[in-house]
């Protein structure tokens, strides 16, 4: 069997050819064309009003945050299982994160668990689309109407995704995006914001930018960051987006031939689709209702047949710092105990996906 890769990047001739011509320009750093050519396709594609490039995804998240004015003594709603740049941006701001379970069958954040923790000082709430999975993102956005609150999308990881045929990232106040190595698309490292309104996503691009109103040279009228993206990170991200549709229906394509090799094993649970939604499924994960399964053990035997795979986040309540911000959270150490992300990189051709499905199931 070929190489089998988990969650690989895939860069070929059309990211050689863009990075290279970043090169020649000479525009390395975080002035250069590529820059707004990415963020204009980039809005094209999720069909928001904006976009707007940065350093990373959290980066990306600490902006939204800063720019609602999120800040001490506010709380922010956010699910227990995800990863943990999803969190600390709230503590960036200073704000108090109030952390929350999720639904057992899509593993994103529980509705009815959000409209428990609204208190007097909720401010916002920051669903995640984990793996790729879309979240119940209409009734997060009720609840956050019913009740005045900001909604934050960490898209980060759902690119490509739809609601309705809507994009993820393009339902709440800002949504979020990460370009890192092990994304759908790639720019090395990289983020972006959208947003449908300009204003906001203007200050957003100033923000970031240092803060600086170049009309006035190095004058500086409030805070700023330094969260840019580069010419080079640009560069490939243009050529990846380009790429989007073709990596799309391959991770689609492998989640359907692993369903197919485990339809008939009835301890094998898929992270499920929400209604209404086609998700990305950046990676292709499970749950395995086996009696007392040691997923550290089965991991390990996959490795040793040469295939990677990785454990669910930790939910979040498992940081020292992040306990007393937890309620109790039963389906996101259900979720981590027993589930698994499986090889989903588009390096992977359909034949690779097949016979590692048949490795597993004959371990299991
Ligand atoms: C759920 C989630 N939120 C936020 C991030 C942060 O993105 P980045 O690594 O680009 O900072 C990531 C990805 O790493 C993520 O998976």
């Amino acid at each position: 069997m070929s190489k089998v890769f988990l969650d690989d990047p895939n860069l070929g001739n059309l990211e050689k050819k863009y990075l290279t011509r970043a090169i020649d320009s000479n525009f390395v750093s975080t002035v250069g064309p590529f820059i707004p050519e990415f963020e204009e396709k980039f809005t094209h594609y999720i069909g928001t009003e904006r976009a707007i490039s940065t350093q990373s995804g959290t980066a990306a998240l600490h902006m939204a945050l800063y720019q609602l004015g999120i800040g001490e003594g506010d709380e922010v709603i956010v699910p227990s299982l995800t990863f943990i740049a999803t969190i600390n941006p709230v503590l960036f701001v200073k704000a108090k994160p109030l952390i929350v379970d999720v639904d057992p069958i899509t593993w994103n954040i529980d509705p009815q668990e959000i409209k428990k923790a609204i208190t007097e000082k909720t401010k916002a709430i920051i669903p995640v689309h984990l793996y790729g999975s879309v979240c119940n993102i209409e009734e997060v956005i009720e609840i956050a109407r019913e009740n005045n609150l900001y909604v934050i999308e960490d898209a980060t990881e759902s690119l490509g995704a739809t609601y309705k045929g809507r994009q993820t990232g393009t339902f709440g106040d800002f949504g979020c995006f990460s370009f890192n190595g092990n994304k759908l698309i790639t720019t090395g490292g990289g983020g972006m914001i959208v947003s449908n309104n300009q204003k906001k996503a203007e200050h957003i691009k100033f923000l970031v930018n240092q803060a600086r109103d170049a009309s006035k040279g190095y004058y500086h009228p409030e805070v700023g960051f330094n969260y840019r993206m580069t010419n080079i990170e640009a560069s490939l991200g243009l050529a990846q987006l380009e790429r989007i549709d073709n990596f799309l229906k391959k991770k689609r394509n492998f989640r359907k031939i692993y369903q197919e090799i485990f339809n008939d094993l009835p301890y094998i649970k898929f992270q499920e689709e929400f209604d209404n939604s086609s998700g990305s499924w950046w990676l292709t994960c499970i749950k395995v209702d086996k009696n007392n399964i040691d997923i550290d053990n089965l991991m390990l035997k996959l490795k040793n047949k040469g295939i990677p795979t990785r454990r669910i986040f930790m939910p979040a309540s498992e940081m020292p710092y992040l306990k007393k911000f937890s309620k109790p959270c039963p389906n996101a150490y259900e979720i981590y105990n027993y589930g698994i992300c499986l090889p989903s990189s588009t390096l992977n051709e359909e034949e690779d996906i097949r016979k590692t499905a048949l490795i597993i199931r004959e371990l299991l």
